[in-house]
């Protein structure tokens, strides 16, 4: 996937690390970028086309499925969090609501057109995924549960031309780390990283100083090794059946 005269669509597209990969796609000289939104957005690049796009939201949903004409690359990007101890079972309700079903209906709603042009799909998940920070328990399930429905989309949709990349992002400097007085990346590094990952068509990418020590060990480990063999083991039940 070279980004270049390509269509790209990005949710969360007016702030954070999302406002920062239209920037970057646009750099890498992208035909089209749609930016998802849930307010009104304008843009000087007219290569951008704003997008109302509430993930949460079904209507939104398959009105910019009726607005987009044709889609490369679709990220995934639109994500919220919360600091929780699992003691309220709204807040995972709500991490659920944002970071898998948005995730998966926006996914599944563009499939028809990712599929016709043998594109790939992006997910903005969290290093979270692979193991849990406590302090947002709730957030960390539901970015877990995205990172296991990637790697099944990547088995189920690799006949079809699609191709999947989960990105394992650590701390970025965005107003969704706030509270955290850590040493954060700048969203402008990530999002070069990004699409430097799916450019060289990495399964999983770590964008930042804080993931990235642990991409080869997840490259090489065992769990990256049994979803290997369960897809191997997947293609051949499909071819049987
Ligand atoms: N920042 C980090 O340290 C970090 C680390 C790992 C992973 N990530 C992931 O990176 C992604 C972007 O995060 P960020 O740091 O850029 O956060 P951010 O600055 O808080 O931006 C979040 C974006 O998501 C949008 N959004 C929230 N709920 C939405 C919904 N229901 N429908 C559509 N858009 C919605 C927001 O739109 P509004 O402006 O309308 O609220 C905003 O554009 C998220 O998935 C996040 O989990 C971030």
């Amino acid at each position: 996937m070279i980004t270049a005269g390509k269509t790209v669509l990005v949710t969360g597209a007016n702030r954070g690390i999302g406002k920062v990969l239209v920037e970057e796609a646009l750099k890498r000289g992208a035909k089209r970028v749609y930016a998802g939104t849930r307010q009104p957005l304008s843009h000087p690049d007219e290569r951008v086309t704003p997008v109302a796009l509430d993930v949460t939201d079904a209507a939104h949903i398959q009105a910019a499925v009726e607005q987009v004409e044709s889609v490369d690359l679709l990220i995934n990007n639109a994500g919220i969090v919360a600091y929780d101890d699992l003691t309220d079972p709204a807040v995972l309700d709500q991490m659920l609501a944002v970071n898998f079903y948005g995730v998966r209906d926006v996914t599944q709603a563009f499939l028809p057109k990712l599929i016709e042009s043998e594109g790939a799909i992006a997910t903005n998940i969290s290093l979270n995924a692979l193991a849990p920070f406590p302090v947002v328990a709730s957030y960390s399930v539901s970015k877990a549960a995205a990172f296991n429905l990637m790697q099944s989309l990547r088995a189920i949709l690799a006949p079809r031309g699609v191709s999947v990349h989960a990105i394992l992002t650590g701390l970025v400097d965005t107003d969704m780390s706030a509270g955290f007085d850590i040493e954060k990346a700048p969203p402008e590094l990530v999002a070069h990283s990004i699409f430097d990952g799916i450019e060289k068509g990495d399964e999983e990418i770590f964008p930042d100083p804080m993931s990235e020590p642990f991409a080869d060990g997840w490259r090489n480990g065992s769990s990256k090794g049994l979803e290997r063999q369960s897809a191997a083991m997947y293609a051949q039940f499909t071819q049987q059946g």
